[in-house]
């Protein structure tokens, strides 16, 4: 058995290879994309290419080691859901959304090449996402490639973040109920964390019972994500997140701290947290960077 000290130098030291492995691999894609207008070149990159915390393609790379799938594998699933996010970002900060300033620690997409090239460079990510399961290069079979864009065009689209986002704006200034809350929680950023679980199993070829374990698991954690967040636009610094705090309050967004009270929100957080720790159980000790990696996120100012 490892000291506990030892099995955190270890986690640090997997977070920091899987998190630089991926952004090469991004940053050589988006490389050898022919893009046809320079701004929108710029734009895209900005937007993929800026570090986040990774916290999407670090779920795929963590649950494809429980079942012990070589990286490789699993690169499409990673890269096009952080440019699904990526482009969420783009178009949530936009004029006509949460109209916000900054991302990531810079100016936002729209605020450095404009609302015309913030768009369109959202959705040029977007459909490179698409691009990228279908042909990426992995050992993957057509069939998989193909439940894949299944998984995230669900996830992504109509009934997954865009449905949840669209209920999000809708949802200012009335008061709603928790479930209402949640379940829009559970659309704009449950959707994309779940399809993350799902798309590694489908890269894995998990049986069915285990991948749908582990999406349980994911609807607890992002659940828990997105209540953080909302408690760090309260609560946290802006020179640590890299975006505006305060923006819910004058947007008048309905958020779970503001309709349940921090304390309450903090202990839900921790309540969903033991609740996927449960779910987690049954795995066997493959599931450890996935588990480090939510303690990780337990703690996380950002
Ligand atoms: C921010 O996501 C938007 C939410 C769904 C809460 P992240 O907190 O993962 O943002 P980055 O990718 O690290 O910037
Ligand atoms: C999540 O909600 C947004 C997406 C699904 C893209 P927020 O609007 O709270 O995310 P931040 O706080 O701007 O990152
Ligand atoms: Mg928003
Ligand atoms: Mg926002
Ligand atoms: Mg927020």
């Amino acid at each position: 058995m490892m000291s506990n000290a030892a099995s955190l130098t270890a986690f640090n030291s997997w977070l920091q290879s899987t998190t630089e492995r991926f952004e090469q691999l991004l940053g050589h894609h988006l490389a050898s994309v022919s893009f046809s207008a320079p701004p929108l070149k710029e734009a895209a990159r900005y937007s993929a290419l800026t570090a986040g915390k990774r916290i999407r393609p670090l779920f795929i790379y963590a649950v494809g080691e429980i079942y012990q799938t070589h990286p490789t594998a699993l690169d499409p699933a990673a890269l096009a859901i952080e440019l699904i996010h990526s482009y969420s970002l783009v178009h949530d900060d936009l004029p006509a959304m949460d109209n916000s300033e900054w991302r990531r620690g810079k100016p936002s997409c729209f605020k450095a090449y404009g609302e015309d090239m913030a768009i369109l460079a959202g959705d040029g990510l977007q459909t490179l996402a698409f691009e990228i399961l279908a042909t990426y290069p992995a050992p993957l079979s057509a069939e998989q490639r193909l439940t894949m864009v299944q998984i995230l065009s669900r996830a992504a689209g109509l009934t997954g973040m865009v449905g949840g986002q669209a209920l999000d704006i809708l949802n200012t200034q009335d008061t709603i109920s928790e479930n209402k809350l949640l379940e829009m929680y559970s659309l704009k950023t449950g959707a994309l964390i779940e399809a993350c679980f799902s798309l590694a199993s489908a890269a894995s070829h998990a049986p069915d019972n285990q991948s749908q374990a582990l999406v349980e698991y994911a609807r607890c954690i992002s659940l828990a994500f997105q209540i953080q967040d909302d408690l760090l636009d309260i609560e946290g610094k802006a020179d640590i997140t890299g975006k505006p705090t305060g923006l819910d309050t004058t947007l008048q967004k309905q958020t779970y701290p503001l309709l349940i009270g921090l304390e309450a929100a903090k202990l839900k957080i921790q309540s969903l947290f033991s609740q996927a720790s449960q779910v987690l159980q049954p795995f066997s000790d493959f599931a450890t960077h996935l588990n480090q990696l939510v303690l990780y996120l337990q703690e996380r100012k950002k």
